[in-house]
């Protein structure tokens, strides 16, 4: 199996979202987040330009962990890890997807919403799962029900992640970085806000390492 995602995980334990429609955003927004603290980034494969921005971003920010998320099928891994990724993200866990993910050597976490989910990871020898859509499933209360049942499992909740929650979500034992959009607005990226993003993250920062 590959490495856990916990073991290779930069800086606080946070896993902010890049969503870039070209590659100079997604140095530019990777920079604001690096410039607030963050350690690791995962690049999502929702725009045209994602892969590129991959490239761009490792090639730019060489001490930051930059992964791959918004992986949906083996092509996806497999061009992700060509772009440079150092890990893979998936919202979702099929038999493929985790066997392609798998095969592709990087460190992952695949996305698991219900008990037979993480019992199907687990039969593959996988205890890092991502936790999605994480607020909408059940969020700290699933995460607290789940922990006495897969007492070996570790969570990287994602989906309705805010300053507002994100302490709760870290001080669970079964949780191991929590990730998501709310470092990265739309709004501030469209704007090249990029001054708000670092503000934004190292508030996240300073709650993460508290
Ligand atoms: C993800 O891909 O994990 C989600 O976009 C995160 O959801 P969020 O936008 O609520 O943070």
């Amino acid at each position: 199996l590959p490495l856990p995602l916990s073991g290779v995980v930069k800086g606080p334990a946070l896993l902010p979202i890049i969503q870039a429609d070209t590659p100079a955003q997604a140095v530019d927004i990777a920079k604001a987040l690096s410039a607030g603290g963050i350690g690791s980034v995962e690049v999502v494969l929702r725009t045209k330009e994602a892969l590129a921005g991959i490239a761009a971003v490792r090639n730019a920010l060489p001490d930051l962990l930059v992964g791959a998320g918004t992986i949906l099928s083996a092509a996806d891994a497999i061009a992700a890890k060509a772009a440079g990724a150092q890990f893979l993200v998936s919202p979702a866990s099929t038999p493929k997807l985790l066997e392609a993910m798998i095969d592709c050597g990087l460190p992952f976490a695949p996305g698991v919403a219900t008990p037979s989910e993480i019992a199907m990871a687990f039969e593959y020898g996988l205890t890092e799962v991502k936790f999605f859509p994480a607020h909408l499933s059940g969020g700290i209360e699933m995460l607290r029900a789940l922990s006495s049942i897969f007492q070996q499992v570790r969570f990287c909740p994602t989906g309705g992640i805010g300053q507002h929650n994100l302490a709760d979500f870290l001080a669970l034992p079964n949780v191991f970085v929590a990730g998501g959009t709310w470092l990265t607005p739309a709004a501030l990226v469209k704007a090249g806000h990029w001054q708000q993003i670092s503000e934004l993250a190292a508030q996240a920062t300073a709650i993460a390492t508290k």
